[in-house]
């Protein structure tokens, strides 16, 4: 093998030259979610473990974060009485969050 002169590539890390809001925290199906200021609560929970964030109603297969752009609704939550996507609401400190089967199950 020979010694390529391409030069090395630049590190694609997203901790480089990254601008974070202030820590927040949330709650999350009665969890305290940690976060910062303005990243999405999909982001945020996803990144405290959370990969799964509802079940599909047909087969009851785990769904979470696929578009990350508003359109798929994979990821949707109750959000202060409604049901928006989590990849479309920023995380603010105090916010309160319920995923679908929490609620339902709170619910009755
Ligand atoms: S991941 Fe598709 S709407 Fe949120």
């Amino acid at each position: 093998m020979t010694k390529s002169s391409t030069p090395a590539m630049p590190s694609l890390r997203a901790d480089q030259a990254v601008q974070r809001g202030p820590a927040v925290r949330f709650m999350a199906d009665g969890c305290t979610v940690d976060a910062f200021e303005g990243e999405s609560v999909a982001a945020a929970l996803f990144a405290a473990g959370q990969r799964e964030l509802r079940r599909s109603p047909r087969d009851n297969a785990p769904r979470g974060m696929f578009c990350l752009m508003g359109s798929c609704q994979e990821c949707l939550v109750w959000v202060g009485g409604r049901k928006l996507p989590a990849c479309q609401v920023p995380a603010a400190a105090g916010l309160e969050i319920e995923s679908l089967d929490y609620r339902e199950q709170r619910l009755g």
